[in-house]
């Protein structure tokens, strides 16, 4: 017996209405994939990745944590880096965080839900470095959408220092790592003007 049944009837609309729209579809991704992008982001389920931006299947790399944290221990996100950089080519890494992210007020309250805490721990460290940019903000719902987006900066840094990315530059690949946020409340993408393009503009980036 088929469990939960909407999901398979879902399932076969859709591949109906991808063979109706492109007969080859499922034979030309059968085939193998050449995205241009790889996606990190928030595994908030809000925050649908390829839905948001316009692109099916085939068309992006996925990886997604709580927060969109890119630690260079994490051997699940690094073999994600690796491979969308060295083998499948991809010309755009995007970081893309969201306002509101639970992830990050956790981080921000010092709350205790147990393992997740941990996980969250680099993010209390850069909230810890860049205390005093928030300072100044009245409201708490202001203080974290700040935060997340220094954590979109503080990630994109993290990939910059990739050694799967400064090899890929220094060897003239072309690549470039984005910073973006997402706000849950209007649906919309906002550009952090972070795009960084070779180990110089990385080198550039202050400290966060
Ligand atoms: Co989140």
């Amino acid at each position: 017996m088929e469990k939960l049944p909407e999901l398979f009837e879902n399932n076969r609309q859709w591949t109906e209405q991808m063979q109706q729209k492109h007969p080859d579809f499922f034979d030309d991704l059968a085939e193998g994939q050449s995205p241009e992008y790889l996606w990190i982001g928030c595994a908030d389920s809000r925050v649908p990745a390829s839905e948001i931006v316009g692109l099916t299947a085939g068309d992006m790399f996925v990886h997604r944590n709580v927060a969109n944290v890119v630690l260079h221990t994490d051997l699940n996100c690094q073999s994600v880096l690796q491979y969308a950089v060295k083998v499948l080519k991809v010309k755009h890494v995007i970081v893309c965080g969201h306002y509101g992210c639970g992830g990050v007020t956790s981080a921000y309250e010092g709350t205790d839900l147990g393992l997740i805490d941990n996980w969250l721990q680099p993010i209390q460290d850069v909230i810890e470095k860049n205390r005093d940019k928030i300072e100044g903000i009245d409201k708490k719902k202001d203080k974290i959408n700040r935060l997340c987006e220094i954590n979109v900066k503080a990630q994109v840094k993290n990939v910059c220092r990739s050694p799967f990315v400064r090899k890929a530059w220094e060897s003239g690949q072309t690549l470039s790592v984005h910073g973006w946020i997402y706000n849950l409340e209007d649906g919309l993408l906002n550009d952090l003007d972070l795009c960084i393009s070779s180990n110089d503009e990385a080198a550039s980036i202050s400290e966060v």
